[in-house]
């Protein structure tokens, strides 16, 4: 069984106190000994800011993504190092918008997640099929085969050593959500293909999650936790999410 996390994804939202503000409502809130552990991925220029605040906190932080390259001439780009540096345990990698909107390849993902691993950031592998995918057929596929590109290039082992993220593309910001039965289905083929080695992974489901909704996704045998966008950014909301995945 994973170890239970919820993941709040704020996505490119807010300014600089938004972010101070929805922070310290958070570790006002988080208690220490909260069983499922919290990350918030605030927006890059914001992680020192949040950081400060949650040191306290047991609330940890991520960011939304990081370079393939360790160090160099790579004008705008932010490597794993950094983020350690700079209070992050977590990266998300393979975000679909991250996918589709940047054009980052299966390939590319796979270099993202080594480079975090090798600098000791934790990577969160987001996987997903779009909805032209699924009403082909294509789901367990199409996510299988994002996966196979990181297991081809770092190996199994770890792969099984992150926390991976099934999101639906079709299902990401729409305020539609992959019914409890269709989210179990591709978390239980991830499990089934990291075997042995996979089965104390932490394995999330993210898209359109509300306190409406996670209950029943959150009690699906393999779903770990939930990676949050939209509803990541009101700290009650979030809160009343975190509490069903210790349901
Ligand atoms: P959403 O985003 O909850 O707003 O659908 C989820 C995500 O992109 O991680």
């Amino acid at each position: 069984m994973g170890k239970p996390l919820i993941a709040g994804n704020w996505k490119m939202h807010g300014t600089a106190e938004s972010a101070r503000k929805l922070a310290t409502q958070l570790s006002q809130h988080r208690s220490q000994d909260a069983v499922a552990e919290m990350i918030v991925f605030p927006p890059l220029l914001h992680i020192p800011a949040v950081s400060d605040i949650l040191a306290t906190s047991s609330i940890s932080i991520g960011a939304q993504n990081v370079s393939q390259y360790s160090n160099g001439a790579y004008t705008g780009e932010v490597s794993a190092e950094m983020l350690l540096d700079q209070g992050c345990k977590y990266v998300l990698v393979g975000h679909s918008e991250r996918r589709a909107v940047f054009g980052e390849s299966d390939q590319t993902v796979a270099e993202k997640f080594r480079a975090a691993q090798n600098a000791g950031v934790i990577p969160i592998l987001c996987v997903g099929e779009s909805f032209s995918q699924r009403q082909q057929d294509a789901t367990l596929e199409v996510v299988a085969k994002q996966i196979s590109a990181v297991i081809d290039l770092v190996g199994l082992d770890k792969v099984c050593q992150s926390v991976i993220a099934y999101e639906p593309v079709w299902a990401i910001g729409t305020g539609e959500t992959a019914s409890p039965e269709q989210a179990q289905e591709v978390h239980a083929a991830i499990r089934t293909q990291l075997g042995k080695a996979g089965r104390s992974t932490t394995l999330l489901y993210g898209g359109s999650v509300n306190k409406g909704n996670a209950a029943e996704l959150f009690k699906q045998p393999d779903i770990n936790g939930g990676l949050v966008g939209g509803a990541s950014l009101e700290a009650d909301e979030f809160m009343n999410i975190a509490q069903l995945v210790e349901a």
